[in-house]
């Protein structure tokens, strides 16, 4: 969750840390800080807030030095002040981390002749080494020494006193990147972070310990053996990240969904039938698990109504947190599906770890495709979303759905449940998608305008049947998040075991209900809500306009869309109603309170 940087480099490098941290504060914005050597010389600046707080500190009161560690937090151990901020340092050693370190109560114990300023469990891992180091082993010894008595998922950053050619890095749990220079190096929780400043890789596995200086990387593994890493070249285009004129990343993803649904479409739909890689061969499986987290969860309960309606494939889906520690026994044929934004959430990494060597296919859709979880999968498959900078997803959303629409497609054409022709009608459908989407954007001051309202309500209630269920809890989620009104979300026919009893005049209820099969029991329901004060806004077509405004409040018509299309077209509505709503609240869109972009702890 939390962004590390760290560089080794041939000019003042509190800047450029501060730059890259800019990239990573997507990960987290409670707090920054800064720690550089000058002669060898260690110092640190804290800022609790967003980065422009350390910004500003360092404009007043500058941080020389060519070597340094930065950091952008994401509170777990103790409240986002200055002191909780990192880098965390005792005598010689300054350490930041992402992660948690479960037993730091009991080392905090060991350690207990030590004065600790913070409520961290990372500042007890400054303590440990400078304790190692008090007992004389040199730094990079005291770092492995320290590193060996961790429990727990980390990434860790370690620069000390007097070595000004020294950054040592370790990766258990979380991400981390070494990034190559020119006399330079780098090290970043992420290669995005490291973009503008190099495009040559080395990911950090499982395990692994580097000892970074200007000439290079030594890099050993869990048993502390040299190994070699593969240096690979990261995309230039990941370094491409502006708002194009827009006044949120928000609101540009919203917008860029109709060209990265087209980019999805064409990579696995370029023709009249899906096109997926070899392995995912439906004739070898006889179900399939989903699991993901947040959004991505909405993503895949979607596509259980695919895979089971469409494709007739017995679908179970979880959320990951849950499905990690259920121990579920896994059923001979079973394809692993795991679906991630980032590919670092750690839940979601830990699932598909316990379906390795159980499931016979561990498959992900990822939008990263160097993440952890991409690289750790049979099959990892690109949505082909683009960058996705708002903490909130968006385009990463319509995109999974997108390529899952398409998956279950192909399963449905390799177990002979539909005809090429019939295949080909739903691509067909699929292909109008982004232009219907256009459609839906241009209906955003309409949206606007009913946001305004439901800037003003204390809580919100969101149903649909069927694909719209998972529509409104993903409607829901993004409002909580943005605009910080509670809402709920019900399977509309869930509605009179519980639920309709907070119906009154002051609830706002987002009816989401396209002309289908489930049109007229959704439309039940909604009388049922209405007949009781509720002020619903129905989202549906003309068809389902023309015979179920009446007493509503509000009414949106979108283009008419069929089961495996509506879900990315009613997303938008939902989209677009919290961004507008967080407007009105003046909340902050991009970066929601206690939000992180990359949930790497669990
Ligand atoms: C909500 C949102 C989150 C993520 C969740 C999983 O807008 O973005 O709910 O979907 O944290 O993240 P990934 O997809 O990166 O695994």
């Amino acid at each position: 969750m939390c962004g590390i940087v760290g560089i080794l480099g041939t000019h003042e490098v509190a800047p450029l840390i501060l730059e890259a941290l800019k990239r990573l504060e997507y990960r987290g914005y409670d707090s920054a800080g800064i720690a550089t050597l000058d002669g060898g010389d260690l110092d640190r600046r804290r800022a609790v807030g967003k980065l422009i707080n350390l910004s500003d500190r360092l404009v007043h009161d500058p941080l020389p030095g060519k070597t340094g560690i930065g950091h952008t937090r994401w509170a777990t151990h103790g409240a986002p002040t200055e002191a909780n901020a990192h880098p965390h340092q005792k005598g010689p050693v300054a350490v930041v981390h992402n992660g948690i370190i479960e037993n730091y109560r009991a080392l905090r114990a060991e350690l207990s002749g030590s004065n600790f300023e913070s409520e961290t469990d990372t500042e007890t891992v400054a303590h440990l080494c400078a304790h190692y180091m008090a007992e004389g082993l040199p730094p990079r010894d005291a770092a492995l020494a320290t590193i060996a008595r961790l429990e727990g998922a980390f990434a860790l950053c370690f620069l000390f006193e007097g070595e000004d050619d020294l950054i040592v890095a370790a990766r258990k749990g979380s991400p981390l990147a070494i990034g190559h220079g020119e006399g330079e190096m780098f090290v970043g929780s992420d290669a995005i972070a490291l973009a503008p400043l190099t495009d040559r890789i080395t990911y950090l596995e499982e395990g692994d310990h580097a000892f970074v200086t200007r000439s290079g990387v030594e890099i050993l593994d869990e048993n502390q053996a040299p190994v070699t890493r593969a240096e690979t070249r990261i995309e230039a285009r990941a370094a491409v990240i502006d708002k194009a004129g827009y006044k949120h990343f928000m609101a540009k993803e919203i917008h860029e969904q109709p060209v990265v649904f087209t980019e999805a479409l064409g990579r696995y739909a370029p023709g009249a039938a899906p096109v997926f890689p070899e392995a995912l061969d439906f004739t070898r499986f006889d179900r399939i698990v989903l699991v993901a987290c947040g959004t991505g969860y909405y993503s895949c309960l979607t596509a259980k109504y695919w895979f089971e309606q469409v494709a007739g494939l017995p679908c179970e889906v979880d959320v990951a947190s849950e499905f990690r520690y259920r121990e579920p026994p896994v059923a001979p044929r079973t394809l692993a599906l795991f679906v991630s934004q980032s590919g670092e959430t750690a839940d979601t990494l830990a699932a598909l770890r316990y379906m390795r060597g159980r499931a016979d296919l561990v498959a992900s859709l990822v939008n990263v495709g160097t993440s952890s979880i991409a690289r750790e999968s049979d099959v990892a498959l690109a949505i082909m979303a683009g960058v996705e900078v708002s903490v909130a997803s968006t385009k990463a959303y319509v995109n999974q759905l997108g390529v899952l629409a398409l998956l279950a497609l192909h399963a449905a054409g390799q177990r002979g449940v539909m005809t090429p022709a019939e295949l080909s009608a739903e691509i067909e459908a699929l292909r109008h998608l982004p232009e219907q989407m256009r459609h839906v954007l241009a209906l955003e001051p309409r949206i606007a305008a009913i946001a305004t309202r439901l800037a003003e309500a204390k809580s919100a209630l969101f149903l649909g049947r069927g694909v719209m269920y998972a529509t409104a809890l993903e409607a829901a989620l993004k409002l909580k998040e943005l605009s910080y009104i509670h809402a709920e979300a019900y399977a509309s026919g869930e509605l009179k075991h519980g639920p309709i009893a907070l119906i009154d005049r002051s609830l706002p209820v987002l009816v989401f209900a396209p002309h289908d099969a489930l049109f007229d029991k959704t439309v039940s329901n909604m009388q049922e809500v209405m007949a009781r004060g509720g002020q619903v806004t129905l989202v549906t077509d003309a068809a389902g306009a023309a015979t179920a405004s009446e007493g509503t409040a509000a009414v949106l018509t979108l283009p008419s869309a069929g089961r495996l299309t509506a879900p990315m077209l009613y997303a938008i509505p939902a989209q677009l109603l919290a961004y507008h709503t967080a407007i009105a609240k003046g909340t902050d869109v991009d970066q929601p309170r206690n939000l992180a972009k990359s949930v790497t702890v669990e």
